[in-house]
């Protein structure tokens, strides 16, 4: 990188912005030739939009091989974010979640891992032949969420497992949970395993006040950053940051090269680093304003009654270390309603469209682009949908997370014959597909695990309620495979 780069540049968008000033005329890919062939498109997205949706040339470097203008916007994001290294991804957290885990392990290695993860991470094991070593994450009695890992399950999982490779972590929970991190990443350490984090959820911790400690501070050795989430940068975009010895930045650009496109999207790489540098100037006062927007939400939602939006009040110092404040998680069940029946009023009968709503819950995310006004239309649109829909709390399904019951890794099962049998009657199989709600995307089975008849009650409730329920081969959900064995 030139010394004069700061983070007031983002020097892959500047590069943009030339090129579009200079009028190449283009004979090369995408066929659209700057929207000229596909005028609804154009219209659709706007000439500025179709102007920059190219592929890489020698001005505006190549994602796969980055020499120039994205190798500085990289560096500056390593900077913005305390780490040594970071990747831009143009595959979603997914791809970044991947690239973690597979260049950290190989076939026939273990994994550390809290089992209310995201599918991606499982993905990951079935990818590359991992074997997963669950620590339970821990449930909130009360709003029957899973947590956030308690440090001394790990130190039991690390001390009953040495020849693991690594402890794999969430940093939030979609929720909001954090765990001890910084305690978690002295355990692994200590026994010379890599901490990799997923922080889908999490990218504000780096660039907000009191917020709780991101993997990067916490001397984890990588990362899974969702800018799209939290961060302002378009769907899709992400940044995977590494630190410290353990970790190899060439060999890890060499696994994510692995299944990366090799034609990066212009957009999505120019809207990280534009969010980047917006972050990092900017960061400690748009923060301050989304947690004070979600102070002020919860206190009014739990003016309302019935409702419970909770927070730092459920920290205990074991599976909840830490709340990230700025998620406004809301527990549904004493309005006599389930979280995604909220969800789903809200959106048909309010037009108003939240995070996503569970069993027992919702999850609203205020960021960088809200204001008093929508946080007004949500508080007076839960309070009527109380008024008018709320009843007596009779025969709802009480709990999120549903132990699993290990049979087979994820590959194993994946890979194993498999034969579809009516999901009804499945009890007692072995799973050898996913069944999760989306989102969250956690799986209630994920390959290889018994279909118990809580992870079976769990799924008929969640259809019965309207979530969407996906994984199976069969999109209408009446059937699931299961491995044969024996
Ligand atoms: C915890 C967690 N990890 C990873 C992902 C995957 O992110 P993406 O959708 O960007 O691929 C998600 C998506 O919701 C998530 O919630």
């Amino acid at each position: 990188m030139g010394e004069k780069l700061s983070q007031s540049d983002a020097p892959l968008h500047e590069a943009l912005v030339e090129y579009r000033e200079r009028r190449f005329v283009p004979f090369d890919v995408p066929g659209h030739k700057q929207g000229r062939g596909t005028p609804e498109l154009t219209a659709f997205l706007g000439k500025s939009c179709l102007s920059v949706d190219v592929n890489s040339m020698k001005p505006l470097d190549n994602l796969s091989h980055p020499t120039s203008v994205i190798r500085d916007a990289e560096a500056l994001a390593a900077g913005a974010f305390g780490a040594d290294s970071a990747f831009m991804m143009v595959g979603g957290t997914t791809s970044a979640v991947q690239a973690m885990i597979m260049s950290s392990c190989k076939g026939g290695d273990s994994i550390i891992i809290p089992r209310n993860v995201h599918r991606s991470a499982i993905n990951a094991l079935i990818l590359c032949g991992v074997t997963p070593v669950y620590v339970d994450p821990g449930t909130h009695q009360s709003l029957g969420i899973s947590l956030g890992m308690a440090a001394s399950d790990v130190e039991e999982a690390v001390r009953a497992n040495p020849g693991a490779k690594v402890v794999f972590v969430n940093n939030p929970t979609y929720y909001g949970v954090c765990p001890d991190i910084r305690r978690i990443v002295e355990i692994a350490h200590a026994s010379d395993m890599a901490v990799l984090v997923d922080e889908a959820h999490g990218a504000h911790f780096y660039f907000g006040e009191d917020m709780p400690s991101s993997a990067m501070s916490a001397g984890a050795d990588m990362s899974s950053i969702s800018m799209h989430k939290t961060g302002g940068s378009l769907t899709q975009s992400s940044f995977l940051v590494t630190k410290g010895t353990r970790v190899d930045p060439a060999y890890v650009r060499t696994v994510i090269n692995l299944t990366q496109t090799t034609s990066a999207s212009y957009l999505l790489m120019s809207s990280l680093d534009i969010a980047r540098k917006e972050l990092a100037l900017n960061g400690v006062e748009t923060f301050r304003k989304v947690l004070g927007l979600a102070e002020y939400a919860r206190a009014e939602i739990n003016g309302i009654g019935g409702y419970y939006a909770f927070s730092r009040e459920i920290i205990n110092g074991r599976d909840v270390c830490d709340f990230d404040a700025t998620k406004l998680s809301v527990h549904t069940l004493g309005i006599g309603l389930a979280g995604v029946e909220v969800y789903d009023i809200l959106r048909d009968d309010y037009g108003i469209q939240i995070e996503f709503g569970d069993m027992g819950n919702l999850l609203a995310i205020i960021s960088v682009g809200d204001n008093h006004y929508a946080i007004e239309r949500l508080v007076s649109s839960m309070s009527e949908i109380k008024r008018l829909h709320g009843k007596e709390r009779f025969g709802l399904w009480d709990h999120e997370y549903v132990p699993p019951v290990v049979k087979l890794s994820p590959r194993e099962a994946f890979y194993a014959p498999q034969r579809p049998v009516p999901l009804a009657s499945s009890e007692g199989e072995i799973s050898s597909e996913f069944v999760m709600c989306y989102p969250p995307g956690i799986p209630i089975l994920a390959p290889g695990e018994l279909i118990t008849a809580d992870a079976l009650g769990y799924i008929l409730y969640a259809k019965k309620k309207g979530s969407l329920v996906m994984g199976p081969q069969d999109m209408k959900l009446e059937y699931i495979n299961v491995a044969i064995t024996g």
